[in-house]
């Protein structure tokens, strides 16, 4: 796995914007894996910015979601369909009709799982995924305790997620679903790059769990160990209890160019 360690959060979002725009250029009609939450913001910001700038063509892309709440109305302002919408696909002028997200309003759960499986499976899979990671070393939705092998699924959320993404429902929890369907790491690390950003001091701990702890479903994260290319990105407060953050500051600015992210 690389480790970036970036000043900011917005050296972060260019670096990864850059990284999606060099994929799109290769491979136009790529399938970008989106993440939802505050810390993928930046890098949506900078990608957008390319894409008016005609640095970017976006018209052939295609865009999968990783997670959804079960249980609300896909035009509710917080489902994460209606999230990327307007935080994805209309800035980065991206067809709507290019969207792959499961169901969170199926009456059968399971098979609207299975049917998302399939959908990505027809798609070619997700060229690069980005990732946030939560407090408890999430990744999608996939709580501590996680099979490492799961697949697409339903998952109840853990109190300390609803407290934490209590913030986009009126900071009341009580609105926060208990119920999500996720990607499983399974399926996850079945992307061709996995991407994760994280920023701020509140995500050192499950940082150094993920990148420098053991291989385990109590850090869902640590997944990441297991694929082939993994890239994490950090601003100083995520990166500040990981050991070897001088080797990885070595290690990136001695990176020969041509090699990327
Ligand atoms: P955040 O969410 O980016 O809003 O902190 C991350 C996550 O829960 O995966």
């Amino acid at each position: 796995m690389e480790v970036v360690i970036v000043p900011d959060a917005r050296a972060g979002g260019e670096l990864i914007a850059e990284a999606m725009a060099q994929l799109l250029r290769r491979k136009p009609e790529a399938l970008l894996g989106v993440a939802t939450g505050s810390t993928p913001l930046p890098v949506y910001e900078a990608l957008a910015a390319k894409v008016r700038a005609g640095a970017v063509d976006t018209s052939r892309a295609r865009v999968a979601q990783l997670d959804e709440y079960v249980g609300l109305p896909s035009e509710h302002p917080e489902s994460y369909r209606s999230v990327l919408r307007r935080e994805v696909l209309e800035p980065l002028w991206i067809d709507p009709n290019s969207f792959l997200g499961p169901d969170g309003t199926a009456a059968d759960v399971p098979t609207a799982c299975a049917e998302y499986e399939w959908e990505l499976a027809v798609a070619g899979g997700v060229d690069l995924q980005l990732l946030g990671i939560g407090t408890d070393g999430h990744i999608g939705f996939n709580e501590p305790g996680s099979s490492l092998a799961s697949r697409t699924r339903i998952k109840t959320l853990t109190q300390q997620t609803r407290v934490d993404n209590a913030r986009f429902f009126d900071g009341d929890v009580d609105q926060v679903p208990h119920h999500v369907i996720t990607q499983g790491i399974g399926t996850i690390l079945e992307a061709q790059h996995l991407v994760l950003l994280a920023t701020g001091e509140g995500k050192a701990d499950a940082v150094a769990a993920t990148v420098e702890g053991p291989l385990a479903a109590i850090c869902p994260a640590s997944a990441l160990q297991l694929h082939p290319h993994a890239t994490v990105v950090v601003d100083e407060a995520a990166a500040s209890r990981l050991k070897l953050a001088d080797y990885y500051r070595h290690t990136f600015a001695n990176k020969p160019v041509w090699q990327g992210l």
